[in-house]
């Protein structure tokens, strides 16, 4: 096991920010909810308390037993967790009477403690907090101030407890990442060595231990984390994965058949299900967003587990598939144990690749402690293409989400090559890279048209490219008109079916990536 660092979150939004910064540093940490306290073992170096929502003058302010991290650990509270530790050391919190949000710059630097070394006078930092600490008690020592805030960031004298009232994840906090590595490296003592290629080495010793001989199924689809996920369980179990990839007859022009060939090409034990006319049938007639993921979602749950028999049909008798490996990666595991509990699903998607508990499987998640950038960084280390780690992201129920009403063979194949002129141009422009997700929608409203010397009446597609980070926010992306005009050009004169074709100049919130 990695050493690490260990953040307690008491629900801030900048959270996963402070991991992620950490982990930048090539230092592993993990995030766990202040209400659910992790094993504290000889891995862990230092702890950080988190910023929250919270008020620590509320009553029901999130409490920690922090004197007993502290006793064993070095400690870096950040916002409400370095205001927690003033107050409960005998300082006192008040509500900030003047604004204490945004950019500010600190005029003094106590260089001379570790947290601060390197970090230049004036150094701008980013401040979001109603409180401030008002009252120190004897034994804090102020190291840092901004001209509004004197308790920028304390040191508790002769103990390895730090409180910094500015967010040094943020990236306005220009030294941000200099303090964290003052404070992880430096104070706490790690090893900057949590590399892609590290991670690969001791998650595939730590799956063969942990599954020697068993069999194990799972599902592909193509994406990123399901495809890094059975690399990864192929280098530690050779044949003993057996990978089902579903064609639900929804996925993008030609998708099946190349994504199923650059698997058989990594070598992976992968079966291809051509399940398209079936799922078809059952969508015949849905035409109401949620009902449509619903039924594709049993269907698949039918067909993998059809798959599933028949690979376990070819075993020799008496071995049996134990596991099913998935790709859940750090974010929905977050998700799923947060402070505030799960958070309210919004479309019931959100959470597909659960499989039902009828199979009796264990369940084997290798990528379940990395963020997305991560898995590409460890994808890349294993050697998948870039073509693979590159791609997209593609919804679960494809283009059946994308055609909007009633979802027919013949409107899938317009969309398909509709969509297949669109990334095609996005590709060779150059731009698909800079986006993070495009596709075209097929709209259910048809429009008038002239074609030579006839009336058309004609279906519209949307074309809709987001940037985005993570997925949660995303703005539109500004493609040039010359490119918009050639895509449009092509898509009209080529794709029967459709004779006119919009861009979708809508942000998220408040709209949403896909059209439903
Ligand atoms: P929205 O539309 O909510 O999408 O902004 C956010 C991200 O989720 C993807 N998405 C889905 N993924 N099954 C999935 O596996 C779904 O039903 C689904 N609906 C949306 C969407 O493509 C975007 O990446």
């Amino acid at each position: 096991m990695p050493e690490k660092i260990i953040i307690l979150d008491f629900g801030s939004q900048y959270t996963q920010l402070i991991a992620r910064r950490v982990r930048e540093l090539n230092v592993y940490c993990e995030i766990h909810p202040y209400n659910h306290l992790p094993d504290f073992d000889e891995t862990v170096k230092g702890v950080i308390l988190s910023g929250s929502p919270y008020s620590v003058r509320q009553d029901d302010a999130p409490q920690v037993d922090f004197r007993a991290l502290q006793a064993r650990f070095p400690v870096l509270g950040v916002c409400y967790g370095a205001q927690y530790i003033a107050q409960h050391s005998g300082g006192e919190v008040i509500a900030s009477t003047i604004r204490e949000y945004g950019r500010a710059n600190l005029h003094f630097v106590d260089h001379g403690n570790p947290l601060l070394a390197d970090i230049p006078i004036d150094s701008q930092v980013w401040m979001s907090h109603g409180d401030t600490i008002s009252a120190i008690p004897e034994e804090f020592e102020v190291i840092a101030s901004t001209d509004k805030v004197k308790v920028a960031a304390y040191h508790i004298k002769g103990s390895q407890t730090y409180g910094i009232q500015f967010h040094p994840e943020v990236t306005h906090s220009t030294d941000g990442t200099t303090l964290l590595k003052n404070f992880v490296i430096d104070i706490c003592g790690c090893t900057p060595s949590w590399t892609a290629d590290a991670f690969v080495e001791t998650t595939v010793a730590a799956l063969k231990e942990k599954l020697g001989n068993d069999h194990v199924i799972m599902a592909l689809s193509g994406g990123v984390d399901s495809t890094v996920a059975a690399v990864l369980l192929h280098q530690a179990i050779g044949k003993n994965l057996h990978c089902i990839f579903v064609d639900h007859g929804l996925l993008r022009k030609n998708e099946y058949e190349q994504v199923l060939e650059s698997y058989q090409h990594m070598g992976l034990n992968i079966k291809g299900v051509n399940a398209k006319e079936r799922f078809y049938q059952k969508l015949a007639g849905v035409s109401e967003p949620e009902q449509k993921r619903k039924v594709i979602g049993a269907a698949f749950i039918d067909e993998f587990d059809e798959a599933a028999h028949a690979v376990q049909a070819e075993l020799p008798e008496g071995v049996e598939v134990k596991w099913l490996g998935q790709g859940t990666i750090y974010p929905d595991v977050i998700e799923s144990i947060s402070v505030k509990g799960p958070s309210a699903t919004i479309k019931s998607h959100h959470n597909v690749g659960g499989l039902p508990d009828f199979m009796k499987l264990k369940v084997v998640e290798p990528l379940n402690t990395l963020f997305k950038d991560e898995v590409r960084r460890v994808g890349k280390a294993l050697g998948v293409a870039p073509n693979i780690l590159g791609r997209h992201p593609f919804p679960g129920p494809g283009l059946a989400i994308r055609i909007l009403g009633e979802i027919t063979p013949e409107k899938v194949r317009i969309l398909q090559e509709a969509d297949d002129i669109y990334i095609r141009n996005l590709r060779e422009s150059g731009w698909y890279d800079q986006v993070w997700q495009a596709g075209a929608i097929f709209l259910p409203v048809q429009s008038v048209g002239v074609m030579g010397d006839e009336r058309t009446y004609e279906h519209v597609v949307a074309l809709r490219a987001v940037g985005s980070l993570d997925g949660m926010t995303a703005d539109w992306v500004h493609l040039p008109y010359d490119l918009l005009a050639k895509i449009s050009n092509e898509i009209i004169n080529h794709v029967k079916g459709i004779n006119r074709v919009v861009y979708d100049i809508s942000s998220k919130p408040p709209a949403t990536i896909e059209w439903e």
